[in-house]
């Protein structure tokens, strides 16, 4: 079955045009959603909201076979991770300073003050400005990614390039948004790193370690009811192991008290969306969860 030019208007009308199924000419980004048969989904997707069931409904015969996880080894992340040994080696070593002090007593100005003034290591060299954060303060749901990349760099917010695009058309079919709306609609995204490592490079684990208080406060501060980490270094990071994203998701974790449901990042989606499906399962998790939890 392939979607009738009724249901594709149906869909954007939801909000759900690049990442549910388009012509297969489409450009890299706009590729056919899959629906994976990871092994949860059924249970996961029977808690979505009715209007989406169609969508869900598409047959496995649309599937392209690589989208099976059993047939499918995990696979890695572009970027391999660097370990604090291979950073120095490859002349890496993170410039470390004094970081200030109380970041877990800071009121939210405070906070946003220290980070745009903080020189705890070296990418304060080379940054722009930095990308403290955005959305609302006590959202429902957390999103953490990496690190800003040369357009956050540039205009101080989160996930603006073509990776936070696609990562609200993905936000949009379980009904967040990064846009001014209530608590239980509007996200708080964060970073890992508040500055861009330059030329988009891997954050040294020290300077991961330099920041992650600012990170630990907005947690604490937000208190969301879940966290989504997105990409293998944000999970790594939040979760402080170096199991595999193809590990770590599909389980649930927690950080602080609350539920961290990992995913893979927008960008890496951007060039495999054949893992879409997989990712939406991760999404539907997250709506699970918040059904789940009195808000
Ligand atoms: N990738 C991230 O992880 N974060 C951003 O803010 C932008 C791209």
């Amino acid at each position: 079955m392939s979607w009738s030019e009724r249901q594709r208007a149906m869909l954007r009308e939801m909000g759900i045009p690049a990442f549910w199924p388009v012509p297969p000419e489409a450009p890299v980004e706009e590729a056919p959603m899959v629906v994976s048969t990871h092994e949860q989904a059924p249970a996961v997707r029977a808690a979505m909201p009715a209007e989406l069931a169609p969508v869900l409904a598409r047959p496995p015969a649309a599937l392209p076979p690589a989208a099976a996880p059993s047939a499918k080894p995990a696979r890695p992340e572009a970027k391999p991770p660097v370990s604090i040994a291979a950073a120095a080696s490859a002349g890496m070593e993170a410039i470390l300073r004094e970081r200030p002090e109380g970041i877990d007593q800071m009121d939210w100005a405070t906070l946003r003050q220290t980070v745009a003034g903080c020189t705890a290591c070296g990418l304060c060299e080379g940054r722009q400005q930095t990308v403290f954060g955005l959305g609302h303060e006590q959202a429902s749901v957390m999103i953490i990614g990496e690190a800003p990349g040369e357009q956050e760099d540039r205009q101080g917010e989160p996930f603006v390039g073509r990776a936070g695009q696609l990562l609200d058309r993905m936000l949009s079919p379980i009904r967040l948004t990064r846009t001014e709306a209530e608590a239980s609609s509007q996200v708080f995204i964060a970073n890992v790193l508040k500055c861009r490592p330059p030329g988009n490079r891997n954050p040294l684990p020290a300077e991961v370690a330099q920041c992650e208080p600012y990170l630990m406060r907005q947690i604490a501060m937000v208190q969301p009811r879940v966290i989504i980490a997105m990409g293998r270094f944000a999970a790594q990071s939040l979760l402080k192991t170096s199991e595999p994203i193809g590990r770590l998701r599909g389980r649930l974790h927690e950080v602080q008290g609350t539920p961290v449901v990992v995913t893979y990042h927008p960008a890496y989606l951007l060039r495999n969306p054949v893992d879409k499906g997989l990712v939406w399962d991760d999404l539907c998790r997250v709506r699970e969860l918040l059904t789940q939890q009195p808000a």
